[in-house]
């Protein structure tokens, strides 16, 4: 039985286990209804461990338990067992029955599609045997699997097969989390590695037998990992064998089980005709991500699960890197700022905010966020800029060297680089602890010489130190000082610029009457060094100057989207048509072949619906949803109407060269093509788009032209030859469900997910399916916000429907009710209504209350 008592872990309380696990043996008879697990476990009491033992266990049935051979009867709890045991060390053998066939929540052993997987991250173990289910307890696994499955996997090295058993061994003492079993009907394709000290690793992608031609560009993708961090960071492979299976039904992206990662088929499976670009570039950084928590997470792990930040911060910020040095840096930089501020910055702003190390949770599944994620790398990345890289990577080799083999907190993490730099860096470690985004304020002053900047910083707590990349331009626009970090380390700093030592000084506040004429413009906050809001007090044309000349290209596309969005809430808030200056100067960087192809696709993005909302949230305003999405058709009428001659050129000029190959270059230009195609569409109509989505040879072209032929209601044939030639390949054709969704307006979007999830092809027990169809709805934000209700509707039956199969599933769909409290006084009720129907369900999993009791406030 589920326990869904709300039970709130602290960190405060945390207490070491009482007994360290020596040695672990698991013996698995596989078997579809009632599989035994049987565990022989060795536990060596520590100085403070009590006459009584508890361990975890959910779901099992124990059949015998012994103790140093003698049989013992525990008391069983419905989240463990205790027993009493002795005061020196003592072996501990249990055998338990489990069903795999009727796991539906995804989490311990389970079946996707006749093969048997494992997901113990966060507390799935449990569910396999009983357990000291919990990060800071390590041991060495050795797994002995029976079954007639032709594959049989598990942890570390294989140590012995024969007909119907295969056994593993893993050398590396590990937490349970970090447990895998596979057994199926799988090929594979394989490679080796030679590692930098010379050990040969044998490398194999499983699939389902029929997918193995769309393996290898995440075999490619391991390998260049594990090259890259060899070189990069020095960190080298440990096993004779890294195995990777893909499986349909999986909650998360993949995992970093040891030696054997267990991936959703949707970041391996990838050929051109299937995978768009995003995919490939996706499974290139979720394949290098599992492989670098090797050492980030695996060979170093967390003390608890509040610490979860510091092997996800760590490891997003190592996989961020490596796209960089795959692709292109400048523009990596400018989609992780894109997800931060959509994703990131919403969370920190209502009611679902918490810090990325957070001090209470109920769920720790509720915690895998973008906030432990993507804010977690951002504060590795501000930390790497304030120390410089050689200071951030010789404290990174101490924490390498200090803690290898051990489960490690935030505080061991920051004390190396404290170490490194000799010197206290107590302001920073706030970004870890404190929640929300530092709100930041520049203003200028010129007297005529010498320009000074004050900057200040509001955060819910204290000052926290803020690294801000500063450059300057001339009046045309030309650099006239280089970048500079300038850290804000107290809530108020001043800094005066100094042309003839090209250096900022620290300065007192300044006086006199400010000049306007010659003055020098800042870019500020370049590459997105500190993920704050910014206000610099910037009229709009520093910002086309910006936008037009600076040599940081995430500012440059900053400034331009700045400029946008003000044209668009201008549209929805006033009617006022957008700036024709704006969209020249747009009209400009679109042209400009001097610069990257995907640098100009996100130039010609637009911000999201949900983007405008919040703006105008902040601004104190109510966003209307039909407004944004209205206002977002016209701003796209005027930009088509004034490039239209631009973008069929474009149009033209990128026609793929030779064969796609799914590169950064390739993709850029594609991005830029399509972008151009969907935009000219507006004003030509759907022949392009039908004529590229018979002629494409790639996903990416195609499914761009499918979405278009959707949004001009012309996608009938389309839609049917895509169903008729995908029905039977589930990753792709959850691009069929989702895009539908996706691409329509307003209501249509409800009725369409309604419609799918009745369509044969729909599966509820298949996450992937239900995010595409379900998910996609969620996030349609004119769709959702329909002001009849329905989306609400749909999509509270749909939570209280999952749940009781799939909490973790069922708990995700529950975040976009997080901005609620945005919307008018009849949105904010039905919201309230939908939400409180979900909290008042039968039986509700602790997953789902907690997230609706805190979206609830
Ligand atoms: N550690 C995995 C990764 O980031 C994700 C595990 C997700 N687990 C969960 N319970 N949500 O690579
Ligand atoms: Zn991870």
């Amino acid at each position: 039985m589920k326990d869904t008592a709300p039970r709130t872990t602290r960190l405060a309380d945390y207490r070491p286990f009482g007994w360290r696990v020596t040695e672990v043996h698991l013996t698995f008879r596989l078997a579809p209804g009632a599989t035994r697990v049987l565990s022989r476990i060795r536990f060596a009491p520590l100085d403070h461990a009590p006459a009584r033992m508890t361990l975890d266990g959910e779901g099992l049935t124990l059949i015998s338990a012994l103790i140093d051979g003698a049989p013992v009867s525990p008391d069983l709890t419905t989240d463990g067992l205790t027993v009493d045991v002795p005061p020196a060390p003592f072996l501990w053998e249990a055998e338990v029955e489990i069903a795999p066939e009727g796991n539906t929540a995804l989490e311990g052993l389970y079946m996707s599609g006749g093969i048997y997987c494992t997901q113990c991250e966060a507390e799935g173990f449990r569910r396999i045997t009983y357990y000291p289910d919990r990060p800071d307890v390590m041991a060495p696994f050795t797994v002995r699997i029976e079954s007639d499955l032709p594959v049989l996997l598990s942890n570390g090295n294989p140590t012995g097969s024969g007909p119907g058993f295969a056994e593993w061994h893993d050398p590396w003492p590990k937490p349970s989390y970090l447990f895998a079993l596979v057994a199926g009907n799988l090929v594979a394709t394989s490679a080796s590695f030679q590692t930098a000290e010379g050990r040969d690793v044998e490398l194999n992608v499983w699939v389902r037998p029929g997918d193995e031609g769309r393996t290898g560009y995440a075999l490619d993708s391991l390998i260049r990992s594990m090259r890259w961090d060899e070189d990069r960071f020095g960190r080298v492979y440990d096993l004779d064998v890294f195995n990777i299976v893909a499986v349909d039904d999986f909650n998360a992206g993949a995992m970093e089980n040891k030696g054997l990662n267990i991936f959703n088929s949707k970041y391996v499976l990838a050929s051109p005709e299937t995978a768009t670009d995003r995919d490939f570039e996706g499974i290139e950084a979720v394949v290098a991500h599992e492989y670098f928590h090797n050492w980030t997470g695996n060979r170093i792990t967390c003390r608890d699960w509040f610490q979860l930040c510091l092997k996800e911060g760590l490891t997003v910020y190592r996989d961020q890197e490596f796209t960089s040095d795959m692709r292109s840096r400048a523009v990596k930089r400018i989609e992780d700022a894109l997800l931060l501020r959509a994703a990131q910055f919403r969370e920190d702003a209502g009611p679902l905010a918490h810090p990325p190390r957070p001090d209470t949770y109920v769920e720790i599944n509720n915690f895998y966020t973008v906030t432990v994620y993507e804010k977690g790398a951002e504060v590795v990345r501000m930390l790497a800029s304030v120390l410089g890289p050689e200071t951030f990577a010789t404290g990174l080799e101490l924490y390498f060297a200090r803690h290898d083999g051990h489960a490690a907190t935030i505080e061991e993490f920051f004390a190396c680089f404290q170490e490194v730099a000799g010197d206290t860096l107590d302001g920073f470690a706030r970004w870890w602890t404190e929640a929300g985004t530092p709100r930041v304020t520049v203003s200028r002053h010129w007297d005529g010489e010498t320009l000074t900047l004050s900057v200040r910083q509001e955060t819910l707590g204290g000052p926290r130190w803020i690294p801000l990349a500063v450059g300057l331009l001339g009046p045309d626009g030309e650099e006239i000082a280089p970048t500079t970090l300038l850290t804000l380390k107290d809530t108020e700093a001043h800094w005066r610029y100094v042309p003839s030592t090209a250096t900022w000084e620290t300065c007192s506040a300044p006086n006199g009457q400010p000049k306007t004429d010659g003055a020098p413009l800042p870019s500020i906050n370049r590459g997105f060094s500190a993920p704050v809001l910014l206000e610099a007090g910037m009229t709009d044309a520093e910002r086309r100057l910006i936008f037009g000349h600076d040599t940081d290209p995430f500012n440059r596309w900053d400034a331009g989207r700045q400029l946008i969005r003000a044209g668009f809430i201008g549209l929805v808030t006033e009617d006022r048509e957008p700036d024709p200056e704006t969209l020249a100067a747009m009209g400009r960087a679109v042209r400009d072949d001097a610069l990257d192809p995907a640098f100009r696709a996100l130039v010609m993005g637009l911000p999201s619906d949900d983007d405008i909302a919040q703006t105008l949230a902040e601004a104190g305003r109510t966003p209307d949803p039909d407004l944004i999405e209205t206002g977002r058709e016209r701003l796209r009428e005027a930009i088509a109407a004034l490039l239209a001659g631009d973008l069929r050129r474009l149009y033209a000029d990128l026609a793929p060269v030779g064969p796609y190959r799914p590169d950064a270059d390739g993709a850029g230009r594609r991005a830029l093509r399509c972008a151009a195609l969907s935009c000219l569409s507006v004003v030509d109509g759907p022949d392009a788009a039908r004529a590229l989505y018979s002629q494409a040879d790639n996903m990416t072209e195609r499914l761009a032209a499918l979405s278009v032929l959707l949004r001009l209601g012309a996608a009938e044939d389309a839609l049917a030859d895509f169903h008729a030639r995908w029905s039977r390949t589930p990753d792709v054709l959850d691009k069929w469900f989702a895009l539908q969704v996706g691409s329509v307006k307003g209501s249509r979007a409800v009725e369409t997910a309604l419609r799918l999830t009745r369509h044969p092809d729909f599966d509820w027990r298949r996450p992937n399916r239900v995010r595409s169809v379900l998910g996609t709805m969620l996030r349609h934000h004119a769709g959702f916000h329909s002001a009849d209700g329905a989306g609400y509707k749909v999509a509270a039956d749909w939570i209280v429907r999952l749940d009781p199969a799939n909490p973790q599933l069922a708990a995700g769909l529950t975040s976009p009710f997080q901005t609620w409290r945005r919307y008018d006084g009849d949105r904010q009720g039905m919201m309230r209504d939908a939400l409180e129907r979900i909290a008042s369900a039968d039986g509700l999993s602790r997953d789902t209350s907690e997230m609706v009791g805190r979206i609830l406030g």
